[in-house]
C-alpha cells in the first residue's frame, strides 16, 4: 500500500475527470459501494478457486462473528447493490460507473499494489452483443480522452455455462496426462477448476498451456453467433482487436465476451484493464430475475503510470505568487488574494521576511506571475505585476489587476 503524492496526485485527478466526462457522454451514472462486504459475496461471486479468493483477500472476523472482506473488486458489490435496491425495476439498462480503492494481498511490484484503484463500469440488463461493443467503445474512448494511444485490445469468448462445462471436461481429460509436469497450483486446478490453468503465469508451464485445446472450438451455435456479432460491431466502429483464445481472465463469473487492454510501457504487469460479460452472476447472488451484464475495470495506478510515461498531462502550475513586505502588507495581501482566487486563479502568499527568499521561492514554484506588495502599494492601491517568463512588468490599479488576471487562462 502506498501514498500518492503531488505532483502525481494531479495526474490522478485529471485521469478521473477525463473518465467522468466520458462516462457522462455514454449516459453512465456513478455508484459508490462500501469497501467492506460480507466475505460470502466474493467467495460466491468471484469464485472459491480463483487466486483472488483463495489467497489474496483481506478477510477478518467482526466483533459479532461475521466474516468481512475488504473488496478485492467491485463487480460483485455492484450486483449486490443492484439486487438489494431492486434496480431491475428502473427503466432501461442500469449503466453504472465507480472509482475507488480495491484490496488484494498480492506480491507487490511495479504496477501491482495491495491497495490499488479501479475506474470501472457495469451495464446491467441486456445480453445484446451491441452492449458488449458499446462497453468496449466506452473504455477505448476513456483511454483516448486521457491521451493514451498505443494499446492493444485482446478479446475472446469463454462461452455460456454449458459450453464452458464441456470445455472444462475436455481440459480435465487433457490435463490428466500433462498436469504432473506442471506447477503445484496447476496440478490442483487441473482437478478443481481446469479453466484456471490457462491463467497460470509460471513460464515453465507456458509451452504446455499453448498445446491445450482452444475454448473457441467448444462454443455452441448461440455463443459463436454472439461473438461474431460483437466483432462485427467493433469492425463497424473501426476498433482494432486481436482474438486471444487463452484469455479466460482470473475471475469465475465470466460468460461469453472477455477482453483486456495491454500497453507496452507497463512491463510485466501490462494489463491496463480487464472486463467481460457475466450473465448468470446476478442469479448466483440471489436475484430472482435474470440480469445479464457486462463491464470492465481499469487499473487506475497503471493508467496513471502510462500517462506519466507519455507525459500527455501537465499539472496546472501556480498562477501567482504574492510577496508581501512587512506585517501590514501581509494583512492587505490576504484580502487581495481572496479576491484573486475568486477569479479561479491560483495564488500563494509568501510568509518569509526577506524579499529575496520569497522571489527565489516564486521561481522554484514556477509561478507564472509575481506581485510584490509593500507600504507604497497599499497607499497608492497600484500594483506591479511581473510576468516571470518574459520578465515584463505592468503597473496596474487594483481593478485593472483583477481584470488582467481574470483572463490569464
Ligand atoms: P481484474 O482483471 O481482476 O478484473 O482487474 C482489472 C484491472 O485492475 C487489471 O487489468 C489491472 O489493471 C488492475 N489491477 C488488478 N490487480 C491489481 C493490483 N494488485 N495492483 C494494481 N492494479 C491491479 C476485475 O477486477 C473485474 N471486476 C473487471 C470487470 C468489471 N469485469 C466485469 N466488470
Amino acid at each position: 500500500m502506498r501514498d500518492i503524492l503531488p505532483p502525481s496526485s494531479a495526474v490522478w485527478n485529471q485521469v478521473e475527470a477525463a473518465a467522468r466526462r466520458t462516462f457522462a457522454r455514454f449516459n453512465y451514472r456513478e455508484i459508490r459501494t462500501p469497501v467492506l462486504e460480507e466475505t460470502a459475496l466474493f467467495a460466491r461471486g468471484v469464485g472459491e478457486e480463483t487466486d483472488i479468493v483463495s489467497k489474496e483477500m483481506y478477510t477478518f472476523e467482526d466483533r459479532d462473528g461475521s466474516s468481512l472482506t475488504l473488496r478485492p473488486e467491485n463487480t460483485a458489490s455492484v450486483l449486490r447493490a443492484y439486487i438489494e435496491h431492486r434496480l431491475d425495476q428502473q427503466p432501461g439498462l442500469q449503466k453504472l460507473y465507480y472509482m475507488g480503492p480495491m484490496f488484494r494481498r498480492e506480491r507487490p511490484q511495479k504496477g501491482r499494489y495491495r491497495q490499488f484503484y479501479q475506474i470501472g463500469a457495469e451495464a446491467i440488463g441486456s445480453d445484446s452483443p451491441a452492449i458488449d461493443a458499446e462497453v468496449i467503445e466506452l473504455v477505448v474512448a476513456i483511454l483516448h480522452e486521457v491521451g493514451i494511444r498505443d494499446f492493444e485490445l485482446l478479446i475472446n469468448s469463454v462461452g455460456s455455462k454449458e459450453s464452458r462445462s464441456r470445455y472444462n471436461d475436455a481440459l480435465r481429460a487433457e490435463l490428466k496426462e500433462v498436469a504432473p509436469r506442471m506447477c503445484e497450483d496447476c496440478q490442483r486446478r487441473a482437478e478443481t477448476n481446469p479453466l484456471r490453468v490457462l491463467d497460470c503465469k509460471n513460464p515453465q508451464d507456458q509451452p504446455i498451456i499453448e498445446q491445450l485445446p482452444s475454448i473457441l472450438d467448444f462454443l455452441d451455435e448461440n455463443d459463436r453467433d454472439h461473438f461474431r456479432r460483437v466483432r462485427e460491431f467493433l469492425d463497424d466502429r473501426h476498433i482494432a482487436y486481436t482474438v486471444k483464445p487463452r484469455l479466460v481472465r482470473g475471475l469465475d463469473y465470466y460468460a461469453r465476451t472477455t477482453f483486456e487492454i495491454t500497453h507496452g510501457a507497463l512491463g510485466a504487469q501490462n494489463a491496463i484493464l480487464g472486463g467481460g460479460r457475466y450473465d448468470g452472476l446476478a442469479e448466483m447472488l440471489g436475484s430472482k430475475v435474470a440480469a445479464p451484464g457486462i463491464g470492465f475495470s481499469i487499473g487506475e495506478d497503471r493508467l496513471v503510470m502510462t500517462v506519466e510515461e507519455q507525459e500527455t498531462v501537465r499539472p496546472r502550475p501556480l498562477d501567482l505568487y504574492i510577496a508581501p513586505m512587512g506585517d501590514a502588507a501581509l494583512r492587505h495581501c490576504a484580502v487581495l488574494a481572496g479576491d484573486i482566487r475568486n477569479l479561479d486563479v491560483s495564488v500563494e502568499i509568501g510568509t518569509e521576511r526577506k524579499l529575496k527568499r520569497m522571489l527565489e521561492l516564486a521561481n522554484k514554484l514556477e509561478a507564472r506571475y509575481t506581485l510584490i506588495v509593500g507600504d507604497n502599494e497599499i497607499v497608492t492601491q497600484s500594483y506591479t505585476l511581473k510576468d516571470m517568463a518574459s520578465a515584463q512588468q505592468e503597473t496596474l490599479t487594483r481593478q485593472a489587476l483583477l481584470d488582467r488576471l481574470r483572463n490569464i487562462h
